[in-house]
């Protein structure tokens, strides 16, 4: 299968590490990918927001399966540009994508379809939002309404802090604080037959102990030992499947990748927010212990054929994954640093290693340089968490990067078969 990867992060490179390993596979190419990226497939500079662009690339290259790995090009409708050439894509048209690029359309679809989450109120105006915040109380929790990479949220005690975001977004959403543990459960669907994956965890915030600003996640891991093992089967039948039956009835059929991130509070699982694409970085943890091949999966989702296909099959053990960020990130990461030190974790590590390299390009020495905020995903295998924590710190060891970040945390608590701090 000649397959055509669109995007340049981790996440990306995640996906075609799965496909490198998968027999079916027999040409990667990836749009605009990064460093790490080109060492198993063909980058192809391609605007990755361009429909028209990306499809005839697709048509040029014979793809016989279009992956559409960040949410940007799924909203601006690339999906349904390369449908439409008439090859089958992984990934939601736009429509059904809004489920992530407006989170008060998110809404609208749980509260149609009966799924739990929190209560909340869409605010256009700076008194419609005091008056929201006011009704909430603290903690507030406030939403800019589009797409934020994962940074327009903002949570704190803080009533000034709460207003000045709210007044910085055009339009807002306002809502009830849920506490408990956060877990993310990807699942891969056509449109109608809803497959789950591994439940994974996502570290969110900057710093150790889960202090510092929103990020785009700073590491991951999975399994959830603490998890209650229904979790999975809840959420497909309280979640996943209404959702999906909502956007089939509104005949706007989702199909791709659908990421809940939820909430385990008090009260019961409740959703914190809908992704229309694999999350970065839990991918990394999740497909490093999916065996089931990556292409014959997401190809029976594009095709409407999941119904069709057999279990998945997961390997037993744990898989870590820890961020290194540039110096700077999330508020202004700088770029142009060298990277050092990935022969050695070649060399010592792999292959229960490896590094999938978030912003990176190549300097015009040949040199690996960081050219984003999170720079490389470090992902260890290991019996349990606590090997595969222990595999992923000792090779973030022998990397260099000046001025570079991680957190030193990542599955500390679930390896020591602890429930996870609630935020
Ligand atoms: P989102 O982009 O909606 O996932 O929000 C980013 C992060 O903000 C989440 O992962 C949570 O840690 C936090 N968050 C979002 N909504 C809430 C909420 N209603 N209550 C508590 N924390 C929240
Ligand atoms: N891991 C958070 C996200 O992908 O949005």
């Amino acid at each position: 299968m000649r397959i055509l990867v669109i995007g340049g992060g981790a996440r990306e490179h995640a996906l075609c590490h799965a496909f490198s390993r998968d027999p079916a596979v027999t040409e990667l190419h990836c749009a605009p990918g990064n460093a790490g990226i080109a060492a198993s497939a063909t980058c192809h500079p391609v605007d990755q927001l361009d429909g028209s662009a990306v499809a005839e690339l697709a048509l040029g290259l014979g793809a016989e399966l279009v992956v559409v790995g960040p949410e940007a090009p799924l909203v601006a409708g690339v999906a349904d540009a390369v449908r439409a050439a008439g090859l089958p894509v992984f990934g939601p048209g736009a429509e059904a994508a809004r489920l992530e690029g407006s989170k008060a359309f998110a809404k609208e679809v749980m509260a149609a379809a009966g799924v739990p989450t929190a209560r909340s109120h869409v605010c256009a105006t700076p008194a419609e939002a005091d008056a929201a915040l006011d009704a909430f109380g603290p903690p507030y929790v406030v939403k800019d309404d589009g797409l934020a990479a994962g940074k327009g949220v903002v949570v704190t005690d803080d009533l000034a802090e709460a207003r000045a975001h709210a007044r910085g977004c055009e339009r807002v959403v306002i809502e009830e604080y849920l506490d408990g543990p956060e877990v993310s459960l990807f699942a891969v669907t056509d449109g109608e037959t809803v497959v789950p994956l591994t439940p994974a965890q996502d570290f969110k915030r900057a710093l150790d102990g889960d202090l510092g600003p929103n990020t785009g996640g700073m590491g991951a891991y999975t399994p959830l030992p603490w998890a209650d093992p229904g979790l999975t089967d809840e959420v497909l039948e309280t979640v996943l499947r209404p959702t999906v039956a909502e956007l089939r009835r509104r005949g706007t059929p989702f199909s791709g990748l659908l990421y809940a991130g939820l909430a385990l509070t008090s009260r019961g699982v409740r959703v914190v927010e809908f992704n229309a694409r694999f999350g970065d970085p839990e991918t990394q943890v999740v497909l490093a212990r999916l065996e089931t091949p990556l292409a014959g999966l997401l190809l029976a989702a594009a095709t409407g054929e999941l119904a069709a296909f057999p279990p998945l099959s997961w390997s037993d053990g744990a898989a870590v994954t820890v961020v290194i960020a540039a110096d700077g990130y999330p508020a202004a990461p700088r770029t142009g640093d060298p990277v050092e030190g990935l022969e050695a974790v070649a060399a010592e590590d792999a292959p229960a290693v490896h590094v999938l390299h978030a912003g990176t390009r190549r300097d015009e020495e040949g040199r690996i340089v960081s050219a984003g905020g999170r720079v490389l995903s470090v992902t260890a295998l290991g019996v349990d968490l606590a090997e595969a924590r222990d595999r992923a710190y000792r090779a973030v060891g022998r990397i260099g990067l000046a001025g570079s970040q991680h957190r030193t945390d990542i599955a500390e608590r679930a390896a020591s078969d602890q429930s996870p701090t609630i935020e």
